[in-house]
């Protein structure tokens, strides 16, 4: 089997990588990506020496690139995507050339190839859960509330009409907030551990009451496995980690992870468009795949920390970039 993975070079896409690497050795990847900020050769660096690996620098939407390369692959599974909502609230253009015409020119690879494909996706397709909603599902309806989502929704959409009206051996995953090593220091926890460590406080959005549910990222990627090789066709998968706590709660787990004290927490001003609550119900995946979360989040926690403890060399340069320090400064401000 060889695997088109793009935007392997990301958080959740390197994560997978090793997932395959791990349980399915003699398979060959082949990994395309842009490089974006958000993607980085050091998120592969224990990958990259891989006998069955193959790195190409290049775009989603880079037509000629993207039907070359899908030719040569049995699947491809795609990650490759503009994924911070705070950035597609300023500047959404990237979003709807990489999230919508990007990912539809992988569709018409595969339909041309008649090649396998799998699109990663997220809750925030449904939008926001009130306390008392049901969690979301399969079939819930596509809410999105930021550009960040209503891009990634329609690209689920251009996917399952490629599956109706193209025969696409297309499936769908829609998974909620991933957490774990590699993680960029824009996301929450990635922030608020790194600042911890550098003896910073953790800032809050808010009120700190927005309800995330938290999976490992490696969980997400066995996941992504299970769904390629057994998933049916035409289908979506939802992915959970059967772990809903809110933000200031999420901040204080750290800080008992991390034996920081309370007084290390900040609350500010929340963002326009800030999502409630999502919470995934995640049955299906479980029944007909028998996938299931591997670790609870205190022991992934755990594990993301200590990682993040004994690789400054990763996130250091990162957040002593210009770059990172003005968009801090807007974003979350105060000293990064
Ligand atoms: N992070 C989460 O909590 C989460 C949750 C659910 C779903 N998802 C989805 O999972 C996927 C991966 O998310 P992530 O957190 O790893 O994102 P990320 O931002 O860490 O990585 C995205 C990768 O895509 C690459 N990329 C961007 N534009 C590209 C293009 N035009 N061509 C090729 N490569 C390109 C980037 O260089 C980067 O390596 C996304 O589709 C996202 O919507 C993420």
């Amino acid at each position: 089997m060889k695997i088109l993975v793009t935007g392997g070079c990301g958080f959740i896409g390197s994560h997978f990588i090793r997932a395959v690497f791990k349980q399915r050795p003699d398979w060959e990847v082949v990994n395309l990506d842009a490089l974006t900020y958000a993607g980085s050769l050091a998120n592969t660096i224990d990958i990259q020496t891989h006998p069955r690996y193959r790195f190409v620098y290049g775009s989603i939407i880079d037509k000629n690139l993207v039907d070359t390369l899908v030719a040569e692959v049995d699947a491809v599974v795609n990650f490759a995507a503009e994924t911070h909502v705070d950035r597609s609230l300023m500047d959404n253009e990237p979003f709807i050339m990489t999230n919508i015409l990007g990912v539809q020119r992988l569709i018409d690879a595969c339909v041309k190839h008649g090649k396998r494909f799998h699109h990663v996706s997220t809750d925030e397709v449904f939008g926001s859960l009130g306390p008392q909603d049901e969690r979301f599902h399969e079939e819930t309806p596509y809410a999105p509330k930021n550009p960040y989502s209503a891009t990634k929704a329609a690209s689920d959409h251009l996917v399952r009409a490629a599956v109706h009206s193209h025969a696409l051996r297309g499936t769908i995953s829609n998974c909620t907030n991933n957490y774990g090593s590699f993680l960029y220091p824009e996301k929450f926890l990635a922030i608020a551990i790194t600042n911890i460590i550098e003896g910073k406080p953790i800032s809050i959005q808010g009120d700190g009451k927005q309800i995330r549910d938290w999976i490992h990222a490696a969980d997400h990627g066995a996941g992504i496995l299970a769904i390629l090789e057994r998933g049916q066709i035409g289908h979506t998968y939802m992915m959970g980690g059967d772990c809903e706590m809110n933000i200031a709660d999420t901040a204080r787990l750290v800080l008992k992870v991390m034996g920081a004290k309370d007084d290390m927490l900040q609350f500010g001003k929340d963002r326009p468009g800030q999502d409630r609550r999502y919470a995934i119900q995640f049955g299906k995946i479980e029944n007909e795949l028998g996938w299931t979360p591997s670790r609870t989040f205190e022991e992934g926690l755990e594990e993301m920390v200590q990682w993040y403890r004994e690789n400054e060399y990763w996130w250091k340069p990162i957040k002593q970039s210009s770059g990172y320090r003005k968009w801090y400064e807007a974003q979350i401000g105060g000293l990064v």
